[in-house]
């Protein structure tokens, strides 16, 4: 009957779309209550990883979401916030007496907003298909462009943007092509974009300094507690259930280079080595 399942749900999970169920995304949803699903901005880039606090995390990503908010100048037009996570940014927005609606192709943030956030518009969609009538004067994109093909996301924006309109993006950008973690658009490719679609940056700022403390925190937690916690649950295995313990090898290899994996996208060197954590505003160039 087991196998019958597995099998079925494998069947049924062939066209699996990670944007409509992204399972890491939601496990962070479920570790911080503010609705927001990005890296955070701390103010002092040298806090110690041992002395911040979830309350400090939390404060950093509305310190984040402030630097958006700062950037936004048409404030008479409609914002849209593309790939919303749970809807903390938009809320902040919102709360500003702004007009704000929100998209995003994850059925669960969709439900959430929902629910949680009924006065928003949302729109549940990849922003590469959305079909809207409207225009707005500001499109923010936080953390979300790496999601989204670059032509794509130019080509959508010029549709929907206002003339004179204002498009925000926070995210990080690969500055060279190695790494284990290939995540984030190549700065250079995008930067090439820019120029190609006929934007031009009003204003950058790299914020990598200011988002590093979120790394550093997760890195000890991972190093101090999961590690830790994940060498006493197969040793423990090991000695109460050896017959188990190897025939699961396979398992725990794969579940080890899924680690290694996900671990590679915050260490802190390599994303320093690899990365850049930017924002930008862009504005269309007149012709
Ligand atoms: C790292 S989260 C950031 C969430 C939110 N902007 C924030 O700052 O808290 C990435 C977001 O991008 C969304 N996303 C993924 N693929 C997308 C796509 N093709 N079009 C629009 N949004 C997408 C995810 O569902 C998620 O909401």
């Amino acid at each position: 009957m087991n196998w019958w399942r597995a099998s079925q749900f494998k069947k049924s999970n062939d066209k699996y779309d990670k944007s409509s169920y992204d399972l890491e995304l939601n496990l962070y949803s479920k570790l911080l209550k503010n609705d927001m699903l990005h890296y955070g901005y701390f103010q002092n880039p040298d806090i110690k990883p041992e002395d911040i606090s979830i309350k400090q995390i939390e404060d950093a990503q509305v310190l984040y979401s402030q630097q958006i908010i700062n950037q936004i100048k048409r404030k008479n037009e409609s914002i849209l916030d593309v790939g919303c996570g749970m809807g903390g940014l938009a809320k902040i927005i919102n709360e500003k007496n702004l007009n704000v609606e929100v998209l995003t192709p994850n059925k669960n943030q969709i439900d959430h907003i929902q629910s949680k956030y009924p006065e928003l518009k949302f729109y549940h969609s990849k922003f590469e298909d959305m079909n809207t009538s409207e225009s707005y004067g500001t499109v923010i994109h936080s953390e979300s462009l790496q999601y989204i093909d670059l032509d794509e996301a130019f080509k959508m924006v010029e549709i929907i943007i206002n003339s004179g309109g204002q498009w925000i993006i926070t995210d990080y950008f690969r500055i060279n092509s190695s790494g284990i973690n290939k995540s984030g658009h190549k700065l250079h490719d995008f930067l090439k974009k820019v120029e190609e679609y006929g934007w031009k940056i009003t204003f950058q700022q790299d914020i990598t300094g200011n988002v590093m403390p979120t790394l550093k925190f997760i890195n000890m937690y991972a190093e101090r507690f999961l590690f830790p916690l994940k060498h006493f649950a197969f040793e423990k295995l090991r000695f109460k259930n050896a017959k188990l313990f190897f025939m699961t090898k396979l398992i725990r290899d794969s579940m080890e280079r899924k680690i290694h994996k996900e671990m590679a996208s915050v260490d802190i060197k390599q994303f320093q080595n690899e990365k850049k954590y930017l924002l930008f505003v862009l504005e269309k160039k007149s012709n």
